[in-house]
């Protein structure tokens, strides 16, 4: 009978593929309620001598059983492991993907190197709010309404006495009425203008200076600005050419030489050779009034750049709106 048994155990095993199943084959046999435990259970039933005889047969074919369903066990799991690990399988010798570093964008870049090199010369850097009373904007720095100058700027209004600054310029007004001479700082910062082409964009950056005491002259002005000029793009030639903003007297406009085509003329200068990079002045005696200095005591000089102006003819670029698109491929040649 155990024979017969054993043979209907192999069979059914030789069918089992799953972890369950063979659970269940196993608990047909030996468990809790399993033929071959119902018989060890009904052992009691029988003569002394059939006892031990069956009991021994009864006992082997547990351990026979139980050994079967354990190698089985580890068959199964062993398949199991071998096939999710087929399913999860990571190709090791797959190269590797590429990750990019961020940078610095160009405009910050520059800004970095101005900001540098002023205060190398002994420059603080001072900041200013980019939503500004008219007053600072344009008043104090000798532009009442009614002045022509305000058409020079597209100003974006936020009420009658609110702008978004045109340009840094204010700051040196807010500067000056807190603090007395000597001064000598830089206010890098953004600026807005309703402007929009190829070289204008409706938000830049400008860093304006300003160096006042008593005895500053436009001499101090042509030796920090010619000096910062050829830090910033080496050797270059540098010109001031006469020119006018109401908050400076006298003004100028200072051009270097096309670092394109070398000052022979081309596309970018416009055939003359030179480009406009800064626009600069003795500081006018309105400004020093609105900011509370005594009459005739101080002298000093002022100027301003478009940060991405410089940006723009340091890398060869020449749409400015490439700075504000953020494609990814234009940024990463930086
Ligand atoms: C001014 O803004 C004066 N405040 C500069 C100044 C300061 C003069 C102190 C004297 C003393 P201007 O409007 O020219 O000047 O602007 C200065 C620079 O800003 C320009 O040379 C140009 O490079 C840049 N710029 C002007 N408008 C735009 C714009 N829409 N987009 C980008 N850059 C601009």
């Amino acid at each position: 009978m155990e024979e017969s048994i054993k043979k209907d155990f192999i069979e059914e095993l030789n069918t089992i593929v799953s972890a369950q199943d063979l659970q269940n084959l196993k608990s047909k046999y030996i468990g809790k309620k399993g033929l071959i435990t119902e018989k060890i259970k009904n052992l009691g039933s029988l003569s002394p001598e059939e006892r031990k005889i069956q009991g021994k047969a009864l006992n082997e074919l547990k351990n026979f059983i139980e050994d079967l369903i354990k190698g089985k066990e580890i068959e199964i799991t062993e398949k199991e492991i071998s096939k999710s690990l087929r399913k999860d399988f990571i190709d090791i010798t797959l190269s590797g993907k590429n990750y990019y570093f961020g940078g610095r964008h160009p405009v910050n870049e520059t800004l970095l190197q101005i900001i540098d090199i002023f205060k190398e010369l002994g420059f603080t850097v001072e900041e200013g709010p980019e939503v500004e009373l008219d007053y600072y904007n344009f008043e104090a720095l000798n532009i009442p309404k009614d002045h022509p100058a305000r058409d020079m700027q597209d100003t974006f209004y936020v009420s009658e006495d609110i702008v978004l600054r045109t340009h840094t310029s204010p700051v040196q007004v807010r500067v000056m009425e807190k603090k007395s001479p000597p001064l000598r700082f830089i206010s890098p910062g953004k600026v807005y203008r309703c402007d929009s082409d190829v070289t204008h964009t409706p938000m830049f950056h400008q860093v304006e200076g300003l160096m006042v005491d008593e005895d500053i002259s436009f001499a101090n002005l042509k030796g920090v600005l010619v000096y910062f000029l050829q830090r910033l793009f080496g050797q270059i030639p540098v010109r001031f050419r006469p020119s006018f903003f109401p908050f400076t007297e006298p003004s100028t406009e200072i051009d270097i030489g096309c670092i394109i085509c070398g000052g022979k003329g081309c596309r970018v200068c416009k055939q003359t050779g030179w480009l406009e990079v800064l626009g600069a002045g003795m500081v006018h005696p309105n400004v020093f009034k609105f900011a509370g200095y005594p009459e005739g005591k101080y002298k000093g000089f002022a100027f301003g750049m478009g940060v991405e102006r410089l940006t723009m003819l340091k890398y060869r670029i020449d749409d400015i709106r490439l700075f504000f698109e953020n494609d990814i491929r234009f940024l990463r040649q930086f």
